[in-house]
């Protein structure tokens, strides 16, 4: 019989082509692999028979589309997800998932060796091949555009002459990734960073100039995750995608950064996250009145690290697991409403209400009814500032002297 390889398969130009360049190379059957993480577009059964008719042996879709929802969005969402402050790790998150599938779809189909369509430039290889060693460390992992020298006028070029059945085009600037997390675009133009996007770029979000009437939204939480907008329950999934096309008509979640990619290369970065950045604004106003000071504080920097390990591939890690148990644990009281307005390209929390809630108001209010008391103030603040007070006179002796 002969060897397998399962390749994961996005039904663009690069991985159709990939079918037979990896076929003549090695000798091997291809199994095509498509995930469903949200990525719209085309239809899926589209993408399957594509693959057939590029000479996959077999071709298997895979609806990941709650589980990424559930088992990697709303993770990211507990942790307040931004690699670098900015970017909600849009892509970073889809790679285990994907990496979960190729691997059961190697178990299934007989493959020896998993296959992806990634540059050596980029992150998504790491996140591909870390995920394929940790969860199938008997696999071979082979990439066609990196080991086997497909470059993109090759694959043009080998699309025409074996009339496949897919639309070649050479002008094609962007390199694209997308999900219901959310739309990453890199490259051509772009990669002037003084250049501003132009239009064309967006997808997921209308132009924020010139936004319809403001749009108030309620987010209720159970335990730092959203069950309901407006006071309709909903699956983690359908609050994302509701929010994508309510955040999105606002122009909400476009981001513009240079980030530093794990391989050291700095890059320009567009993404639009709409229904993302909503809910981690509303996730993280929430936590403001639900988590205790010292633990928030904590959080913030497990939060960092959490966004960093999953940005470097990491995400089957004993560490990233480590956390996501101190993360979990955190978000025991975050339930609750925050109620947002989006509006011109902002969403912004005008109101909160929890049942267990921090914020207490007869400690809070100047007005009558105060139950702090201020006579402990001086004390408390001469001890706090002792120790400076103390380091500072032996710095003014020593000054002196
Ligand atoms: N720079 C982002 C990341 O590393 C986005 C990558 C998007 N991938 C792509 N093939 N366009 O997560």
């Amino acid at each position: 019989m002969k060897d397998r390889i399962v390749l994961a398969y996005s039904g663009g130009l690069d991985t159709s082509v990939a079918i037979g360049w990896i076929a003549d190379a090695t000798g091997a059957e291809v199994v095509a692999v498509a995930v469903d993480v949200g990525q719209g577009g085309e239809n899926m059964e589209t993408v399957r028979q594509r693959a057939l008719g590029c000479g996959a042996v077999e071709a298997y879709v895979a609806d990941a589309r709650d589980e990424f929802a559930d088992e990697y969005c709303m993770p990211t969402l507990k942790a307040n997800g931004l690699y670098q402050g900015h970017y909600p790790l849009v892509s970073a998150i889809s790679r285990p998932v994907i990496v979960k599938h190729l691997v059961k779809a190697a178990r299934e189909f007989g493959a020896t060796t998993v296959a992806h369509g990634c540059t050596g430039k980029g992150n998504d290889q790491v996140r591909f091949e870390v995920g394929i060693q940790t969860l199938g460390p008997d696999l071979k992992c082979i990439a066609p555009v990196r080991d086997l020298a497909l470059t993109r006028d090759k694959a043009i070029a080998y699309a025409e002459e074996k009339h496949l059945p897919i639309v070649t085009t050479k002008k094609n600037p962007y390199s694209i990734d997308q999900n219901v997390w959310g739309r990453a675009v890199e490259t051509g133009y772009l990669e002037d960073i003084w250049n501003a996007p132009t239009k064309d770029i967006y997808d997921y979000t209308a132009t924020p100039e010139f936004p319809p009437a403001p749009d108030e939204v309620t987010i209720t939480f159970v335990q730092g995750v959203p069950t309901a907008l407006d006071g309709v329950a909903m699956s983690p999934l359908q609050i994302i995608q509701d929010l994508n096309r309510r955040a999105g008509a606002q122009g909400v979640g476009r981001i513009d950064v240079v980030e530093d990619r794990l391989v050291g290369i700095k890059s320009r970065e567009i993404y639009e996250a709409p229904g993302a950045m909503a809910l981690i604004t509303a996730h993280k106003h929430l936590e403001d009145i639900t988590i205790e000071r010292e633990h928030a504080r904590f959080k913030a920097g497990v939060d960092r690290r959490w966004s960093e390990l999953v940005y470097d591939g990491q995400w089957f890690s004993p560490l990233k697991r480590a956390l996501d148990v101190f993360i979990d644990d955190s978000q025991k009281y975050v339930s609750g409403d925050i109620r947002m307005v989006l509006h011109g390209g902002t969403a912004v929390v005008n109101g909160r209400r929890s049942d267990t809630s921090l914020y207490d108001f007869n400690l809070a209010t100047y007005d009558t009814g105060d139950t702090f008391d201020q006579s402990n103030a001086k004390g408390f603040i001469d001890i706090w500032g002792m120790s400076s007070k103390v380091a500072s006179t032996r710095d003014q002796r020593v000054a002196g002297e």
